[in-house]
């Protein structure tokens, strides 16, 4: 039964607003679910159903909800300076700020910024940047860019040829020419097997083979989330990174980590980079810049990279009406002092991140559940027919989607990558609200269980 509230706006919805990664037709049939108000971890429904956000919106609410001094900043700075961009020798004192701030919390040498609006902008920009640096270099054929089966870098034409998630590609005939995939590091599901480490090993060398049989003259990047997201949350065994780091170097490849999700503490440091030990000549950030109070993303840059195009002089032909936008910038600036001053980032690492892991690994033992894997505040657990086999469910029982629902109906949301079960919450986390997500997973899987098996 819905009230007249939710009754209109759904109505509205379905007749004037087209989602995104939704099939419209479906969801018109269902109605949408209107999201009225937050408050820490949980959200309330329109029809005052509260929910745990599992997903801190989409993998972006670092800090939760509901925090008044980002709302203060933000209509403070509207106030003095509601816009003005930075293309004309212009600054603004936000933007110039957030800058200094960043290139203090980045790993070691990332020390410039250009701003963009979304990871898919960002990661669009590093894809100009290489051609830009490599056409600077005197190397102009160095252009293609290596990035992964089962990766996710955004949609814009750049963006989704990075993906490997290989359904984003049919519907706009893509990927670009220039954009390739080489293997998932992803043991569970590819490693059959062999041991962990090892494979680790494999997987890097797909890239470096990739970049052999291109010749390396031609390949300009390789492009990584430390830990994939959208994928799955798919962590790579400790050999796998390092590894690629090292190959990348070997063949003279820039290194771009899109720390879009993993960036600002959600894998309990302050990027993710540090912790699987890369090196980047580019780093990708979004989502918890401002942890989405304020839509704003960055491209990091290098000083061996920044100091070749800065040096070199001459414009660059590529910017936002609303890079480095003062209210955004703002907004960003007080969310890192909060994530700062709160010591929210080594609270992760030390503490909830460490128990939300440990207690998502009691569900090793379900009778569902054939991997349970994760990082800090970023975990999946992957639903299996066979757990001896790793088989999964037929396609057609939509094993992921049935314990999606059956999560919500118990007051959780959590995401369905294919048939693993994807969690993000917001870093805010405290043991209880982890316990609370616990019950309410657990109950999902028990309760799709006979379904699945029936
Ligand atoms: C790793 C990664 N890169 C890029 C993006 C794209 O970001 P946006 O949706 O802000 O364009 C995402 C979004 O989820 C992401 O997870």
């Amino acid at each position: 039964m819905v009230t007249n509230l939710t009754a209109v706006l759904q109505d509205m919805d379905r007749k004037h607003h087209i989602h995104p990664f939704t099939d419209s037709k479906s969801l018109n049939e269902k109605g949408v679910r209107i999201i009225t108000k937050a408050e820490g971890c949980h959200m309330w429904t329109s029809e005052g159903e509260r929910v745990l956000d599992g997903m801190a919106g989409l993998w972006c609410v670092n800090i939760g909800y509901g925090r008044k001094e980002l709302a203060d900043v933000a209509y403070q700075q509207m106030l003095e300076l509601p816009y003005y961009n930075t293309f004309f020798q212009t600054s603004t004192q936000p933007a110039t700020e957030l800058s200094a701030k960043l290139a203090e919390i980045t790993p070691e040498g990332l020390n410039h910024v250009f701003y963009a609006n979304s990871g898919s902008e960002a990661n669009d920009t590093i894809a100009k940047m290489v051609r830009w640096y490599w056409n600077t270099k005197g190397q102009p054929k160095k252009k293609t860019i290596i990035s992964r089966v089962n990766a996710y870098h955004g949609v814009t034409m750049a963006a989704a040829s990075l993906c490997g998630l290989f359904g984003m590609h049919p519907q706009f005939d893509l990927p670009l020419q220039g954009f390739v995939h080489a293997d998932c590091p992803h043991w569970y599901r590819f490693g059959g097997d062999m041991d962990p480490e090892e494979f680790g090993l494999q997987a890097a060398r797909s890239v470096e083979n990739m970049i052999l049989s291109l010749g390396a003259e031609n390949v300009g990047a390789f492009i990584g989330e430390p830990i994939m997201g959208a994928g799955g949350v798919l962590v790579p065994p400790a050999s796998y990174w390092p590894e690629v780091q090292r190959i990348c170097r070997k063949h003279d490849v820039l290194v771009i980590a899109d720390e879009v999700i993993c960036g600002f503490g959600r894998t309990g440091t302050w990027f993710g980079s540090e912790q699987l030990g890369i090196d980047p000549d580019f780093m990708t950030i979004a989502k918890g810049l401002s942890s989405g109070y304020q839509p704003i993303s960055g491209v990091m840059i290098h000083d061996r990279i920044a100091d070749t195009l800065v040096d070199i002089g001459g414009e660059l032909q590529h910017g936002f009406t609303y890079s480095g936008h003062p209210v955004a910038s703002a907004v960003a600036l007080e969310n890192i002092n909060i994530l700062q001053r709160e010591g929210i980032v080594d609270k992760v690492g030390a503490e909830t991140g460490p128990y939300f892991q440990a207690r998502l690994r009691e569900l090793v033992d379900h009778p569902l559940i054939g991997e349970v894997r994760g990082i800090g505040l970023m975990a999946a657990v992957e639903i299996v027919e066979d757990k001896a086999t790793r088989k999964p469910f037929d396609g057609s029982k939509n094993a992921g989607m049935l314990v999606r629902e059956e999560a919500w109906s118990r007051g959780l949301l959590v995401r369905a990558t294919g048939d693993s079960m994807v969690m993000s919450p917001p870093l805010v986390m405290t043991r209880a609200d982890v316990d609370e997500l616990i019950t309410a997973l657990t109950q999902a899987l028990d309760a799709a269980e006979p379904i699945l098996r029936g």
